[in-house]
């Protein structure tokens, strides 16, 4: 029944977007919807009452109802790894004992917000956040979203091994100011390890007597905190159901709650909530994430879409590209079904961005003219997020919806080096202001809306076996007991480091 619901879908009329909105009215009022002080316009796609309805179609022949509620009672849908996937709990909604599990957690991190801003602990007025992946991106985007620049705290997020990323935060911050925070979900990630202990041994050389005593571990694992030597007092543990691009509503908050004050992490949650709410109890042709699932799908399987650019016309969202990198493709980049057997549809598209307008006069072109069809993602946001004259936030969001009606309308012309096809879709995401509330209930848009793609392609979004096998690898080069990779890479390595 499935395949010849997604082969309906397939061979339906392919109408351009100028029909559609030539042939509907109503069409910015149907595909126009609002949700916790966000407006999402799904008007410029090619989803019409057909798409939809034949989505609808599939979506009760492979029981996303289900999913979803299974999703939310804490069931363990991440069949690789036998567990729930529990990020929703964090915000209020799932199994009562998670839901009371995260809350006590959330008070133990917000207690300790005020121990260390009561300078029981230290006088800091630094902070190292260290983490890599679901353990920095979403703090990081968070930081650089909500910051105003007058904060108590100094905030540096470091992720990368590279010592380059590390040693400008060392050469600006004070030791004994600095508080160092140790993200990792797992406590065993070499890149923030090594990171960690590097900070440790700056402190020790810039006289600090005790650097564990200036440690706060974030982690799902305590054990491994405590025997790499930091006090148990000082682990803020999180539940280890909560996968790790999503546990930024976590203990991995911690920093941001710090940083910029722990109400603004609980607005956070409450606007993930009112989008955790609207997801399960919205009919799926006004649910936001359900309809952006399809669009994404539409354009995957049907379009053959490999990727999809995201561009925050606003500075303050410019790592929102960033974030959604992991969030898609690590869950969705997969080639097997639930139940082990090779995908027959795309899976994750290659998720791409960048800031406008910057990226009008850098990779625009190959949005109009170019021979791929990508499916353009706008964020914008109505109130300014700088104080210069209005003609630089006005100059931005009519160029941001200027290029939107530039890639639906084309423009023909004769001449075919100055012709634009047009009936290239986007979809416009405007925020009314960027607030903590706003952005929880944006990010968990996208958290559902990766969720319900995963269930269109009947894939585990929860695991993510394949970045194991390169870590592994990294392992196997660096030990000195003689085993050897291939010749190429081995002849890499003995340019780097000799014989
Ligand atoms: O290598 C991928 C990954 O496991 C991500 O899924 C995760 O967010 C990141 O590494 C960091 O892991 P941890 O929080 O355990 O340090």
């Amino acid at each position: 029944m499935t395949s010849s619901l997604w082969q309906a879908i397939k061979t339906l009329p392919q109408v351009s977007l100028t029909s559609l909105f030539n042939t509907d009215e109503n069409r910015v009022r149907d595909f126009g919807l609002e949700q916790a002080g966000i407006y999402f316009d799904f008007s410029k796609t090619h989803l019409d009452k057909n798409v939809v309805e034949s989505f609808q179609k599939l979506t009760e022949d492979i029981g996303l109802a289900a999913k979803m509620n299974a999703l939310v009672s804490g069931e363990p849908i991440n069949i690789s790894e036998g567990q729930a996937a529990e990020h929703c709990a964090e915000r209020g909604t799932g199994d009562p004992a998670s839901v009371e599990n995260a809350k006590s957690l959330h008070r133990r991190m917000k207690s300790l917000v005020e121990v260390i801003d009561s300078g029981a602990l230290g006088e800091f007025t630094q902070i190292i956040h260290l983490g890599i992946g679901g353990s920095a991106l979403g703090p990081k985007m968070l930081h650089q979203a909500l910051k105003l620049g007058d904060e108590k705290y100094e905030l540096a997020i470091v992720s990368n091994i590279d010592g380059a990323a590390l040693e400008p935060v060392l050469e600006r911050f004070e030791a004994s100011k600095t508080l160092l925070v140790i993200a990792s979900k797992t406590f065993t990630t070499a890149e923030t390890l090594l990171n960690a202990q590097s900070v440790l041994d700056w402190m020790s050389e810039q006289g600090v007597a005790d650097p564990l005593g200036q440690v706060v571990a974030l982690t799902a694992d305590p054990e491994q905190a405590v025997q790499w030597g930091v006090d148990e007092t000082r682990i803020l543990p999180f539940s280890g159901t909560v996968g790790g691009r999503y546990s930024l509503w976590s203990s991995i908050g911690f920093s941001v709650a710090l940083a910029l004050g722990s109400d603004v992490f609980e607005d956070l949650l409450v606007g993930a909530a009112a989008m955790d709410q609207h997801f399960l109890d919205s009919p799926y042709d006004r649910n936001i994430p359900v309809l952006a699932a399809f669009a994404d799908q539409y354009y995957a399987q049907v379009r053959e879409c490999e990727t999809r650019a995201v561009f925050a016309y606003d500075e303050r969202l410019s790592l929102v590209p960033d974030y959604l990198q992991q969030l898609e493709m690590e869950s969705n980049g997969k080639s097997v079904t639930l139940d082990g057997q090779p995908l027959s549809l795309h899976s994750s598209p290659i998720v791409w961005g960048g800031v406008g307008t910057d990226a009008q006069h850098a990779v625009f072109q190959l949005l109009h003219q170019g021979s791929h069809l990508v499916p353009v993602e706008f964020l914008a946001v109505i109130q300014p997020g700088d104080s210069l004259s209005p003609a630089h936030h006005n100059g931005l969001l009519l160029n941001c919806f200027a290029q939107g009606a530039a890639l639906m309308t084309g423009k023909k012309s004769d001449d075919s080096h100055r012709n634009y096809p047009g009936d290239r879709p986007s979809v416009t995401i405007l925020l009314k202001d960027v607030e903590a509330r706003s952005l929880g209930a944006l990010l968990a848009f996208y958290e559902h809306r990766t969720f319900v793609n995963a269930v269109l392609l009947d894939i585990n979004p929860f695991d993510q076996f394949g970045v194991e096998l390169g870590k592994q690898m990294a392992n196997k080069l660096a030990a000195e007991d003689g085993s050897r990779l291939d010749a190429s890479t081995e002849e890499l390595k003995k340019r780097a480091f000799g014989a």
